[in-house]
């Protein structure tokens, strides 16, 4: 498989990276920092190739698109990772909602714009999936106060998960939203569970088989309520 993973420098981005490499797959590392994204490319062993690629800026995501229509002709999975502000500092009673907005900017607008910029490519794949890293933190089913720009960022993620999944389902794509867990990274901060379990959790739906599920939000390959 030929996968673009976002956020691909650090934490569960960077270990995704790894084990798809590990697993034989071509894997595009991208990163908002060329040189974060050339460094760890270069520490990971496989078919691992860097790309600057600042989720926020659309015309990063029409190059990348120029640069893997190039080099590949095809994409065979997206993992929409990147994402920031975990707010623990906020309520929504007191949010300053220009911490909401740019929160929103790389959670939800920009693994949107670039699902739709690189839709062409995924469409000449085979079996096109497309994997957004979300949180349990969006499920509306439990929540509750905290964490304003974050929750809503990814409960959103998750609603664009099923319009996205139900308008390509008759195409084929698989199109998941996926929960890593309480993990040990830059974000979850120490205490979380390592790396690469969270990173495994991932994986799974980067490389589910085909006629697998579409539409769903997933944690170590068991459902979670929206
Ligand atoms: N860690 C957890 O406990 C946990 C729990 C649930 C869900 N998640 C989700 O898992 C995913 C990965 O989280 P993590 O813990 O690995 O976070 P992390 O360690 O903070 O890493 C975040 C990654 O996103 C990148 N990024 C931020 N803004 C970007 C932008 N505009 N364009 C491109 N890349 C950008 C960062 O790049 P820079 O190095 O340039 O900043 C970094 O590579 C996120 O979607 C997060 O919400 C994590």
């Amino acid at each position: 498989m030929i996968v673009l993973v976002t956020g691909g420098n650090r934490g569960i981005g960077r270990e995704v990276c790894a084990q798809l490499a590990r697993q034989g797959h071509t894997v595009l590392l991208t990163a908002r920092s060329e040189r974060a994204a050339k460094e760890a490319a270069a520490s990971i062993d496989g078919d691992v190739h860097p790309l600057r690629l600042d989720v926020t800026a659309a015309e990063d995501a029409e190059e990348a698109a120029r640069e893997v229509a190039a080099r590949h002709g095809r994409l065979d999975a997206l993992v929409n990772n990147a994402a920031i502000t975990y707010d623990t500092w906020q309520r929504a009673v007191t949010a300053d909602l220009d911490v909401v907005r740019e929160a929103m900017e790389t959670n939800l607008y920009g693994p949107w714009r670039l699902t739709m910029t690189l839709l062409p490519l995924l469409r000449e794949s085979t079996s096109p999936r497309i994997v957004n890293v979300s949180s349990e933190g969006g499920s509306l089913a439990g929540m509750g106060g905290g964490t304003p720009a974050y929750s809503l960022s990814k409960t959103s993620l998750n609603a664009l998960t099923r319009m996205l999944a139900a308008e390509l389902r008759h195409e084929d794509f698989l199109v998941n939203a996926v929960c890593p867990g309480w993990v040990a990274t830059d974000m979850g901060g120490p205490g979380g569970r390592p790396v690469a379990e969270g990173a495994a959790s991932v994986v799974w739906a980067v490389t589910l088989p085909a006629g697998g599920p579409t539409g769903g939000f997933f944690r170590d390959g068991r459902p979670v309520p929206w």
